[in-house]
């Protein structure tokens, strides 16, 4: 077991084939990520100690390539690690809370967006508010970063909206698959990176 820490006080353990992103998300302190394939950038780290190992591309911005910058969906711990999360992290993350969640509805919003309304459980004491960021996971296990648009407290619904031509690895589903009853689950609520984009 591998232990992975921040400079920003998180820290939490990397089992067996985990990516670092993956180990955060499954330890309740998501880092922040969006496409979880290496082409964001969102989920990038300063490796300040520790060995660690990449297993796909890493689409890292230019002018971080030559530092010791990684991407943390792309990359696992080969022995206890120390990261600096980037610019725009938070401080200190607050514990995020997984809960089931209903698509209750699917509208077109624009030419090339989505509305995604989703119910939360009657019992549900976490308070999302507008601009926070979440973490939907799919029933297969995919998973996208969104911010929230807007909140219905009557109703325990959130809403979302999505544009078609987004990098997050949840796109396909959204725009193909998804109906509305489709059962999927919230992880959240995220910290707000200050230069995070209005849609995601
Ligand atoms: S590059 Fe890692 S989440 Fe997008």
């Amino acid at each position: 077991m591998i232990k992975i820490s921040t400079s920003q006080g998180l820290e939490f353990v990397q089992q067996h084939g985990q990516s670092i992103l993956d180990a955060s998300i499954a330890a309740g302190y998501p880092i922040l990520h969006s496409c979880r394939s290496g082409r964001c950038g969102l989920c990038k780290a300063k490796l300040v100690a520790g060995d660690t190992q990449c297993y796909r591309r890493e689409a890292l911005p230019a002018a971080l390539s030559q530092g010791s910058w990684i991407l943390t969906c792309s990359r696992s711990a080969l022995s206890d690690v120390q990261l600096d999360l980037a610019s725009g992290q938070p401080m200190r993350m607050a514990k995020a809370v997984k809960l089931p969640c209903v698509i209750r509805q699917l509208a077109d919003h624009g030419p090339d967006g989505l509305l995604v309304s989703l119910q939360l459980p009657l019992v549900c004491r976490t308070r999302y508010q507008p601009g926070q960021r979440l973490c939907v996971l799919s029933a297969a296990g995919v998973s996208g970063t969104y911010q929230v648009a807007a909140v219905l407290p009557e109703q325990r619904q959130i809403q979302l909206r999505l544009a078609r031509h987004s990098d997050s690895a949840l796109q396909h589903y959204w725009f193909t698959e998804a109906k509305v009853d489709d059962v999927l689950s919230v992880l959240g609520p995220l910290a707000v990176p200050d230069d995070a984009a209005g849609a995601d």
